[in-house]
């Protein structure tokens, strides 16, 4: 019986602990440590300085058919669905950005949160 305490305290203790270290993911990684969804999810202090980081070097140049770069450009994909559907690799997107991780799960919150506001010029 203590034997089997023992293994579940211990089960706990490792699950707790990577709880930690999960919740902790998005403070580890310097592109998101500005990451909050609480605030207003402004364009210009907010989702451009991520789509700057990892985005911008190839849809500037319009990669793949996609021009990203400017208020008019962002917004468009933001209304279509693309920039979410993208960022958040759902089904029936090509997964963004290429060859490079997935986006902190706060950081397309925070693209989504501007999204369903309207993609405001804010
Ligand atoms: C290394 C270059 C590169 C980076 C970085 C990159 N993309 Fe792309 N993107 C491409 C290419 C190439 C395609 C065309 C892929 C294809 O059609 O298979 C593409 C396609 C897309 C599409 C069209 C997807 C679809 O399903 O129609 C969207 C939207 C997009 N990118 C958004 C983004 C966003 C948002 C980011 C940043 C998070 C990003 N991309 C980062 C190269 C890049």
């Amino acid at each position: 019986m203590k034997k089997l305490v023992g293994i579940i305290s211990t089960i706990v203790m490792v699950a707790s602990l990577q709880s930690c270290y999960y919740d902790k993911a998005d403070l580890l990684y310097p592109n998101s440590a500005a990451c909050d969804t609480t605030a207003t999810a402004s364009y210009s202090t907010k989702v451009v300085p991520l789509l700057n980081a990892q985005c911008y070097s190839c849809h500037r140049g319009g990669s793949g058919g996609i021009t990203m770069g400017t208020y008019a450009t962002d917004k468009a994909i933001a209304v279509n669905g693309k920039l979410y559907g993208s960022i958040n690799h759902s089904s029936g997107y090509v997964a963004m950005p290429q060859g490079a991780p997935k986006m902190s799960s706060c950081n397309i919150a925070l693209v989504k949160k501007w999204v369903d506001a309207g993609s405001p010029n804010n």
